[in-house]
């Protein structure tokens, strides 16, 4: 929404689902493939779409699927074409929603089973700043030399594993994705940027964390689909959640 539109009140959920999914090794990317009668990405939407907090989502598809969007798409989403890496799509759906919304959620269109409960949380806590999902580490965690060999053990306690939706006021993401300077921009290491929170550890820019969810896995090869569908067909997630 333009600058000059109406008072920015609410929240805002941005979908980045523009990926190829390469790791997935299917002919088509992991968030349009069915997963148990739904594509995943219409699972991941459908949360925020109905959540009570989320006054707009946003889903950022390839150029060409944006050209054409899928049917399935829920009614009052709005489409925009994403870019070369994720943070290059991320930014597309914070310029969509520029000046319209007072907090903004940003989510993997591949963690089809996020609950209204995290996205809860996520908006609760995104209204004093930029917060993130996070469950521990349960596994050992080793880091290896070039060759594989075990350079040490790294203590487990203090490490997160870091899911999305991830919250932040608009303002601040506005900031970190320097939507008003494409020049700037351009000068990130957009490649390296896996997740939002990052660009605002770039800044100095404290995040806050909240409870992950287990259940809130992303599917990034097949055996996480398969992961996925077992856990509808065991009645672990609700096929109708
Ligand atoms: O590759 P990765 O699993 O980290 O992607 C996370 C999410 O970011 C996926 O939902 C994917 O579709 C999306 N993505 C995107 N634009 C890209 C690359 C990834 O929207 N250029």
């Amino acid at each position: 929404m333009p600058a000059e539109g109406p008072a920015a009140v609410g929240v805002g959920a941005v979908v980045v689902a523009a990926g190829q999914g390469h790791r997935f090794g299917a002919p088509q990317p992991k968030q349009f493939v069915d997963l148990c009668g739904m594509p995943v990405l219409a699972w991941s939407l459908r949360t925020l779409v109905n959540h009570p907090d989320v006054d707009r989502v946003v889903v950022v598809l390839s150029p060409s699927r944006a050209a054409s969007p899928p049917a399935w798409l829920p009614d009052g989403v709005l489409v925009v074409p994403g870019g070369v890496f994720r943070a290059d799509s991320v930014r597309a759906g914070v310029e969509a929603l520029a000046g319209g919304v007072e907090t903004v959620l940003v989510h993997d269109g591949a963690r089809p089973f996020v609950s209204a409960a995290l996205v809860s949380r996520v908006v609760d806590g995104a209204r004093a700043g930029p917060v993130v999902p996070v469950v521990a580490v349960e596994d050992t965690v080793k880091r290896v030399d070039e060759g594989g060999w075990i350079e040490g053990t790294v203590p487990r306690e203090r490490l997160r594993r870091v899911q999305t939706p991830q919250g932040f006021p608009a303002r601040v993401l506005n900031r970190t994705h320097a939507i008003d300077d494409a020049g700037t921009w351009e000068a990130q290491d957009a490649g390296a940027v896996t997740d939002d929170a990052l660009l605002c550890e770039r800044l100095g820019i404290d995040v806050a964390t909240v409870e992950g969810d287990p259940a809130n896995l992303k599917i990034t090869t097949a055996e996480d689909l398969a992961l996925a569908r077992a856990m509808v067909e065991t009645g672990l997630i609700a096929a109708g959640n």
